[in-house]
């Protein structure tokens, strides 16, 4: 079995439901705290094992290379005045660790996978969508990592939600379930409420084998007149095992602006460095 190496990080969509914020700044450069969210997905990739980070950005984006690049004027003015660089230190990707590769048109999340076709190729590689902020200890994709080892063929991260939300998200048809895994022997994006086959939705982490790039290939518009990634991946069940991994931890989703939110204040609340604080201030703030 081929191990996990390389994640794709689609980050070329629009982020329309959070502008003005991010008619200039991309989404996943918006900071949980102090740390932008496409930080967060590329730690969770290095503590799973993967070594190469291949970015579809479009136009705008270039912050995000900025990010992962060396700064530096900035790194040279902090040396002088004698402040450490440390904090810098997870945001250095060498150029043998990253990627980037243009999708030229917003026409899907399918479409941006499929645009890093030439970089990933012929191996199984893993699927991270920034705005879904997984919080846990293992990471989301480490336990993926560890249930693919067992397992192989295709893995999807999924969360049990409230049934009347399902037509947001891709949702799974459940078959057997062995503890944290389930079968998955179909799947839908954005379906009906009354034509949902569970509550059980993909949760913004995966891991594929290089197939579904070829399934991609001749993929029709789907939901929202956009290539799926959901309606691609349901084309390889029956050719190949795919399973779904409940994460043990949190999740939330910074696409809306209540889970960014909400991501914010949890995360403060947990910090050494300012969580008492942050907790007296919302207790005050309720009160009031
Ligand atoms: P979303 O559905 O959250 O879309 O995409 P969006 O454009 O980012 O945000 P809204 O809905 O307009 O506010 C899910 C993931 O797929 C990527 C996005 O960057 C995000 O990580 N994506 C989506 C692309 O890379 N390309 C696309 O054409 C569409």
């Amino acid at each position: 079995m081929k191990p996990i190496r390389k994640a794709v990080f689609p980050v070329a969509g629009l982020g329309t439901r959070f502008l003005p914020a991010t008619k200039a700044i991309p989404k996943e450069m918006l900071p949980i705290v102090d740390r932008p969210l496409i930080q967060y997905a590329v730690d969770e990739a290095r503590e799973a094992g993967i070594e190469q980070m291949i970015f579809v950005t479009g136009r705008g984006k270039s912050a995000i290379e900025d990010h992962f690049d060396i700064a530096f004027e900035l790194e040279k003015t902090m040396a002088e005045r004698g402040k450490s660089l440390e904090v810098l230190e997870p945001t250095r990707l060498g150029p043998g660790n990253c990627a980037y590769v243009r999708q030229q048109e917003p026409l899907g999340l399918g479409h941006a996978i499929w645009c890093a076709r030439a970089i990933v190729g012929d191996e199984p590689f893993a699927i991270f969508l920034p705005d879904e902020f997984m919080v846990g200890s293992p990471g989301c994709m480490k336990q993926m990592v560890e249930a693919y080892n067992r397992l192989g063929g295709n893995l999807i991260s999924v969360l049990e939600v409230p049934r009347e939300t399902v037509s947001s998200y891709g949702v799974i048809a459940p078959g057997a379930r062995d503890g944290d895994i389930t079968e998955v022997t179909g799947l839908v994006e954005k379906p009906k409420v009354e034509d949902a086959p569970s509550n059980l939705i993909i949760s913004g982490r995966y891991i594929l084998q290089p197939e579904v790039m070829r399934t991609l290939e001749n993929q029709e518009k789907g939901a929202g007149e956009e290539i799926q990634l959901t309606d691609a991946m349901a084309r390889m069940i029956g050719t190949q095992p795919f399973h779904a991994v409940t994460f043990a931890g949190k999740r939330y989703d910074c696409g809306s602006k209540v889970g960014y939110v909400q991501a914010n204040l949890a995360i403060a609340l947990a910090r050494d460095d300012m969580g008492e604080e942050i907790r007296a201030f919302a207790l005050d703030l309720l009160a009031n």
